[in-house]
């Protein structure tokens, strides 16, 4: 599978992105959502693509048994730090170096496996998609988030680049300049539903994220007050059409049925 770009290198820029607002916005609207699909009763959650451990930390906090994967060394270290700055979480959390390809598919399936913010570098979403849920196990829940092929275009338009904005449009195209200044992949939130149905899981609604602010650099700093506010507008449009086809992400999850369910 090959890897539009290697992480070694950018882990800096990209712990920045996700602590600006920009980036916490895209946390808030996924954790909220996630997290409102696992129990509430500690579950094993595999995080693959973990990146620097935000949604690892989060599902920690709520209690969850946390499997943090990673290929890169550098990211992973990041996880680390962080997890070690928080004690109460550290038995919680597993450390793994390792690609959606390296992942060990033997050992007991996962309560919910999470993919967020990696499919877009990768090139193969339908071999990387079979991976991820074949780790899911009976009644687990896979959460996919990815850049939305079907808005590709729209950010450039919003920050009043016309020309790029018009190029893109006009080709359907399904790459473009990233957060991190790399081209992109997107795929359709009904390609990933297809795809998560042909694993037997059942779609559950998807969602868009950063529908109203993706044209925001990452020095867009709202005042408190009115984060909150973009907060709740985002997570009102986020499972609304039309709006939530014109977010930067897609969110998609999908359910596999309980051991036992009659089909
Ligand atoms: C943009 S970061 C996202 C991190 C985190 N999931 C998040 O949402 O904040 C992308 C991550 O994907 C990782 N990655 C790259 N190739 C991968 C692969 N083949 N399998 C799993 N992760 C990969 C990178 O090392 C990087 O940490």
């Amino acid at each position: 599978m090959g890897a539009l770009t290697d992480f070694a290198t950018v882990g800096t820029a990209y712990a920045a992105h996700s602590r600006a607002a920009r980036g916490r916005l895209r946390h808030d609207l996924v954790g909220r959502r996630l997290l409102s699909e696992l129990p509430a009763d500690p579950v094993r959650v595999l995080d693959a693509g973990c990146g620097d451990g935000e949604m690892t930390l989060r599902l920690a906090a709520a209690g969850h048994h946390v499997t943090a994967a990673d290929p890169s060394a550098d990211m992973l270290a990041r996880t680390a730090r962080r997890v070690t700055a928080r004690p109460e979480l550290d038995q919680r959390v597993r450390l793994l170096q390792a690609g959606i390809d390296e992942l060990p598919t033997t050992g007991e399936p996962f309560d919910a496996v999470c993919c967020h913010g990696v499919l877009m570098y990768l090139a193969d979403t339908p071999g990387s998609f079979a991976r991820l849920a074949a780790l899911v196990g009976a009644g687990g829940l896979l959460s996919v988030l990815t850049k939305n092929r079907s808005a590709i275009g729209f950010r450039e338009a919003l920050r009043g680049d016309y020309p790029a904005a018009r190029r893109l449009i006009e080709h359907g195209a399904d790459t473009s300049i990233g957060n991190l200044g790399l081209v992109t992949r997107g795929d359709t939130a009904d390609e990933l539903d297809r795809l998560a149905a042909e694993h037997d899981l059942t779609p559950l609604s998807w969602q868009g994220v950063r529908v109203f602010t993706d044209h925001h650099d990452d020095d867009w700093d709202p005042a408190p007050g009115t984060y909150a506010q973009v907060l709740e507008t985002e997570w009102t449009a986020s499972t609304r059409d039309p709006y939530r086809r014109l977010g930067r992400l897609v969110h998609t999850l999908a359910r596999r049925e309980p051991a036992g369910a009659t089909p």
